[in-house]
């Protein structure tokens, strides 16, 4: 059971995670694998109560179900357990999978973030509704907002005042930049980050990447190139929490791996414009907009629609670095 919990781990770590921080460990005792949080890896600006940390770490456990379950594993997942000496996700495997993962295990290496312009073509209703079934938890719910309904002008609003917020924080550009790898040289080195071509421009040295950030990249032109961005897709998604804790951040993660696999299994990319629910005063404001009541949360905005070409994957780190030796 052990070499196939490192082959499950080896596709859990294929999860997406904010500025790709991949802040999990993991260990493995027989059948049974436990999921921790790297504190190390925080990210105190941008994500200052770590709901982000744990939406991550709920797309590496959905990952790992959606592979134990087509390895014909079922996967027992317990949360946070009270019996354990550390915060962690423990994974039970046992025989007997429950559900036919098949689609989605074939799109977990095809998912990325693609944050480039999409084609502007619409989502078919049909798949669309596909994907927003995708959602398997409760306790989160996910709402639509359509490329060319009113509804969305506020939300395109909102998107623009993060923007706007968090390129005027130096704070937040300094943490972004550090989580930047410029060239080819820092990315293959640390295997974690954003690599310069996946934000969409070539490989520069750092001093020269760090000068581009800080003196030409302007707010205004930011918020306007998302903006552009978002027009060009079909679809923002929101996904919505019950309640504001951990679990409920996990069940996030989940859920929106789910959603992000099945829309990569009818080749429809996705990427984030998640400022809204990053700043937590705008963050109030919209929860207030959508009218939802305490402690509902507004906690993940993703774009979908069809990119124009794909992208080199983003790095990983080796599953060695990330189980812990027992
Ligand atoms: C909780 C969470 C928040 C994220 N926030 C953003 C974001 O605000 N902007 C963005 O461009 N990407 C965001 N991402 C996407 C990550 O940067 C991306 O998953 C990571 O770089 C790995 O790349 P991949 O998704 O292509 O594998 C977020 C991902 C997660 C899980």
């Amino acid at each position: 059971m052990e070499s196939i919990a490192r082959q499950l781990i080896a596709i859990a770590v294929r999860a997406p995670s904010g500025h790709n921080t991949q802040p999990w460990q993991f260990s493995v005792q027989q059948d049974t694998i436990r999921i921790y949080p790297d504190l190390s890896r925080r990210l105190p600006v941008v994500d200052p109560d770590d709901h982000a940390l744990f939406i991550s770490l709920g797309c590496a456990l959905e990952n790992l179900v959606v592979a134990a379950a087509q390895q014909g594993l079922l996967a027992n997942v317990h949360y946070f357990p009270s019996d354990e000496p550390e915060e962690c996700l423990r994974v039970h495997l046992s025989e007997g999978a429950e559900e036919d993962t098949d689609a989605l295990f074939r799109a977990i290496p095809e998912r990325q973030s693609n944050r480039g312009t999409y084609d502007g073509r619409a989502i078919d209703a049909s798949d669309l509704a596909r994907i927003m079934e995708a959602n398997p938890r409760d306790s989160v719910e996910v709402r639509a907002f359509p490329v060319g309904s009113p509804e969305i002008e506020p939300i395109i609003g909102f998107v623009r005042e993060g923007n706007i917020a968090q390129f005027n924080d130096p704070a937040f550009v300094a943490e972004l930049v550090s989580w930047i790898r410029f060239s080819q040289r820092e990315v293959s080195d640390r295997k974690d980050g954003l690599a310069s071509v996946a934000l969409g421009f070539p490989p520069v040295p750092r001093w020269l990447g760090r000068w581009i950030m800080t003196k030409l990249v302007k707010p205004e032109s930011e918020a306007a190139r998302q903006e552009k961005a978002i027009r060009s897709s079909s679809v923002l998604l929101l996904f919505i929490t019950r309640d504001h804790d951990k679990s409920h951040w996990v069940d996030v993660g989940r859920s929106f791996e789910r959603v992000a696999l099945m829309a990569a299994s009818r080749d429809i990319a996705h990427a984030h414009v998640n400022m809204p629910c990053e700043v937590e005063p705008i963050r109030r404001r919209l929860a207030a907009h959508l009218g939802l009541d305490a402690p509902e949360q507004p906690l993940l905005l993703i774009r979908l629609g069809f990119a124009r070409k794909r992208l080199p994957p983003s790095a990983r780190r080796p599953v060695d670095q990330v189980v812990r030796s027992s």
